[in-house]
């Protein structure tokens, strides 16, 4: 078993990883609470059951699958079946899915009677290696007939996280791949030896964990996003805007895989990530342009005033935030 500790400002974070956990949660689990079990259909049909065989008391709702329930009107929803379970506040929500899953249940957990407790179970590779951990829970919404991503949400942890690299057997190839550009960005960003691994063979379990224990040391020392967090978001600004833009058609992760290369400055780093990208079956193609995003960039959280703070690549493995103008950045990277 691979475990990790992490002391945010706010909470304490346990993350446990290892194949087949899944099947032995009730190890790990409290007995006496009931849970409010979060997930989506698919996940339902396939996982349900193994966790729920090894829960003594909970309730459970249903979102559809995909981005399009990861809205404030869900929110509502769950709430109202919240309040009809009479769940309380020593009571804990189970995320069980995917990114969406995870940064909804996050967002009703941080804000159900002004915060209960959660534990969380990842089963995409995207929700394994990224956004488990670190606690931010955004939803989106709609204004002006546009959707925009991620425009609602705040920073609240779950108490644990238990990682099952097992479960992604039965991922779909396309959000397998999702998962993956968030692993290239790892490498790309902070890890050349993780990197340098990609374009080889490659220990899954091993990947994931580097992966989340990157974040985790990069999470604990700016919980709040207030600095050196942001680095965290390379290729996402373009990639966020792509998102918004294509209605969601592109997944999180090939939209940041665009994103990360459009934000490259070097020829030479842009070739050997569109070579990794051929390597690991990453699709980085999609018709738009830079103009068709500046609506949404300039709607992201990233602007002060006009300015935009990104995070710029300056090796691999190596990143740093700066500060420039929208208009200068727009420029740069059309
Ligand atoms: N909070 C953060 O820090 C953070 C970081 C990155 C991404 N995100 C968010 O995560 C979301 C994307 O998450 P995602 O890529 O996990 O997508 P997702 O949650 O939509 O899941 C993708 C699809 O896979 C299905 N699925 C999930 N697990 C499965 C399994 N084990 N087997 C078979 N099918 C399975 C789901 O039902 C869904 O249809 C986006 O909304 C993005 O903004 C948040």
């Amino acid at each position: 078993m691979k475990t990790l500790k992490i002391k945010y400002l706010s909470h304490k974070v346990e993350v446990f990883l290892e194949n087949g956990l899944i099947s032995r949660l009730g190890d790990y689990l409290k007995e006496d609470v009931r849970y409010f079990i979060i997930t989506d259909l698919n996940v339902a049909h396939l996982y349900l059951d193994s966790v729920t065989k090894q829960l003594k008391k909970y309730d459970l709702y249903l979102l559809s699958s995909g981005e399009n329930s990861k809205n404030y009107a869900e929110v509502e929803n769950i709430i109202n079946r919240m309040l009809e379970a009479n769940i309380q506040k020593y009571d804990f929500i189970l995320s069980l899915g995917g990114g969406v899953v995870g940064d909804i249940a996050g967002f009703v957990a941080a804000i159900y009677k002004r915060g209960i407790r959660f534990v969380s179970i990842p089963t995409t590779l995207m929700a394994q290696v990224d956004s488990s951990l670190g606690g931010k829970c955004g939803i989106d919404f709609t204004a002006n007939h546009q959707n925009y991503k991620n425009q609602i949400g705040t920073v609240y942890h779950p108490e644990a996280i238990f990682v099952d690299p097992m479960i992604l057997k039965t991922l779909p190839k396309a959000e397998y791949l999702s998962g993956m550009a968030e692993v290239v960005k790892y490498g790309l960003c902070f890890s050349k030896k993780l990197f340098e691994q990609l374009s080889g063979t490659f220990d899954l379990e091993e990947v994931i964990f580097q992966c989340l224990s990157l974040k985790a040391k990069i999470t604990e020392k700016d919980e709040f996003d207030e600095n050196l967090r942001m680095i965290l978001n390379y290729g996402h600004t373009v990639g966020h805007g792509l998102e918004s833009f294509s209605q969601f058609s592109l997944s999180h992760g090939q939209a940041v895989a665009i994103g990360m290369l459009w934000e490259t400055r070097q020829l030479e780093i842009k070739t050997r990530l569109r070579e990794l990208y051929q390597k690991l079956g990453i699709n980085a193609a999609f018709d738009f342009s830079m103009k068709d995003l500046t609506d949404f960039i300039t709607q992201d959280k990233k602007m002060e005033s006009k300015n935009i703070r990104i995070p710029v690549l300056k090796a691999i493995g190596l990143i740093e935030m700066e500060t420039k103008p929208l208009d200068a950045f727009l420029r740069e990277i059309s």
